[in-house]
């Protein structure tokens, strides 16, 4: 008998060891990955930064026109989104096949990235010799800075996340053996089940209360859904704290702090989505959605909207939430006509479309406010919208209504490519996300995945703030903490 209860309880430990052990060799993998290029950036950075200042000392009078600032900040972009692709393209390299569509779908983007450069490559070389090098040398320190700090961000995210795996299952009762011969026992028995009976149903009523709190820790969502986070954006303190100014002009924190840790995370969201998109095949058309109000689709949405404009491609962002629109607190755009108007009274959109509010970047309004929006979100009378916008944008952002509340949003899935809910951590009850991801299914679209927006890291739980804190300090990245 002892020999028995050994031989149980090891297999029972060897399965739980081997269960964590691969939920946990994901994530080591991609960690890995990014430990050993991390070293290397740090390094490019310095050497950059030497060369700069070199530069800097021995021409202390070269003259530095605005075209050229506006010129820096385009390569910047572009040449930052080529490296991102290029450190994917190799992650890739190690786990999928060449003709795997997410290795063909990096290849094509870095494709287009590369003809995008070599037109801003041919205008720069039309410059004087010295603004050239001096482009040249601050795009490198630019580049390298951001780089270094967006892996550092996913590191960290993969770090937590690995630390958070545990086993999705556990041993109930260890194997013990007995003294006395088993023989059964009534009044035992009875009283036995009676308890566990009692103690079950407890359990059970609480487990169904745990199941309407709230969002803390996306895994079980993804775990319970088969949806992937495809960026966490963390509480953004400057955010709040214009919020709480209730200012009259909008406010973009993409435009007005490009480098705060909530902007890094959103390019990682942009990036992850435009591979998603790549994967489709009309390919343009991300719509942004949520169980509830309150969750930050008009915000995410408004930012992802203006950081893939700046990489170049035309953008649309409509805003399809006309019960309550709010774009105009992220970006120039008040009390006009738009969507709910083009769709009552069936007219060409192109008279509301606001152009350019940022570079390559243009918006459809909400438009007035109307009683009924489930009869005019009908499908019907959205296909000519959407064929509209296909014709004339490379990209459309929708900033959609929630869908618990009303459930005239799912209607607009129909039309998205990819689509995002944004989920925001403790302020989401998680059988909301879930009702609402299912009957968002309901209409044939899938969810590509969720972003997790407004988190707030618990010193107590993960207790890396300090360590972030201070390489962001380094170099040169406090912005989050100064403003
Ligand atoms: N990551 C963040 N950091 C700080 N503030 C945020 C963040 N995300 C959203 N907010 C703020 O939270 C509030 C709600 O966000 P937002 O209006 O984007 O939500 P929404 O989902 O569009 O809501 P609604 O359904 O009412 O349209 C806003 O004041 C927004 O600025
Ligand atoms: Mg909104």
């Amino acid at each position: 008998p002892q020999a028995a209860a050994r031989l149980v309880n090891a297999l029972a430990d060897a399965y739980l060891a081997q269960n964590v052990q691969r939920r946990a060799a994901e994530a080591d993998k991609s960690l890995q990955f990014l430990e050993a290029q991390l070293p290397e950036l740090r390094q490019q950075l310095e050497t950059a930064e030497v060369a700069l200042n070199e530069f800097r000392n021995r021409h202390q009078t070269i003259d530095i026109p605005g075209e050229i600032t506006a010129l820096l900040s385009q390569t910047v972009e572009l040449e930052k989104h080529r490296l991102e692709l290029d450190l994917r393209r190799r992650d890739a390299q190690a786990r999928y096949e060449p003709a795997h569509p997410i290795a063909s779908a990096l290849r094509d983007q870095i494709a287009s990235v590369s003809a995008q450069q070599k037109r801003i490559g041919d205008r720069i070389r039309a410059l004087p010799k010295l603004q050239q090098d001096y482009l040249r040398l601050a795009r490198d320190v630019e580049v390298s800075s951001q780089l270094y700090v967006s892996l550092l961000n996913n590191a960290q995210q993969l770090r937590v996340a690995r630390a958070g795996t545990i086993a999705n299952v556990s041993i109930v009762d260890r194997a013990v053996v007995t003294e006395k011969a088993a023989k059964p026992r009534r009044a035992l028995v009875v009283a036995v089940g009676v308890l566990g009976g009692a103690a079950a149903g407890f359990l059970l009523t609480q487990l169904l209360a745990a199941m309407r709190g709230r969002v803390r820790d996306p895994g079980e969502l993804e775990a319970a859904l088969g949806i992937h986070v495809s960026a966490t954006v963390p509480e953004s303190a400057e955010q709040a704290t214009i919020d709480k100014r209730k200012l009259k002009e909008p406010f973009l924190l993409a435009q007005q702090r490009p480098t705060v840790g909530a902007v890094e995370a959103l390019r990682t969201l942009r990036l992850n989505l435009q591979l998603a998109l790549a994967d489709t095949e009309r390919g343009r058309t991300i719509l942004l959605t949520s169980a509830i109000p309150g969750q930050g689709k008009s915000f995410v949405s408004a930012n992802l909207a203006f950081l893939i404009a700046s990489a170049g491609p035309r953008v649309l962002l409509i805003d399809a939430d006309i019960r309550r629109s709010s774009i105009e607190r992220y970006l120039p755009v008040h009390g006009e006509r738009g969507i709910s108007d083009i769709l009552r009274e069936r007219l060409d959109p192109a008279p509301f479309v606001r152009a350019d509010v940022a570079p390559n970047l243009s918006v459809l309004p909400a438009g007035d406010g109307v009683d009924n929006p489930g009869d005019l979100l009908t499908e019907e009378r959205l296909r000519g919208l959407f064929a509209w916008a296909n014709e004339h944008y490379d990209v459309i952002v929708v900033d959609a209504p929630p869908i618990l509340p009303v459930s005239d949003a799912v209607v607009l899935g129909r039309f998205a490519d990819v689509t995002a809910f944004v989920v925001r951590h403790k302020k989401a009850a998680q059988a909301d996300v879930v009702d609402a991801v299912h009957q968002f299914r309901l209409t044939g679209a899938p969810v590509t995945g969720f972003v997790f927006n407004g988190f707030v890291p618990s010193r107590v739980r993960h207790g890396y703030g300090g360590r972030y804190g201070y390489y962001r300090a380094g170099y040169g990245y406090g912005n989050e903490r100064r403003a």
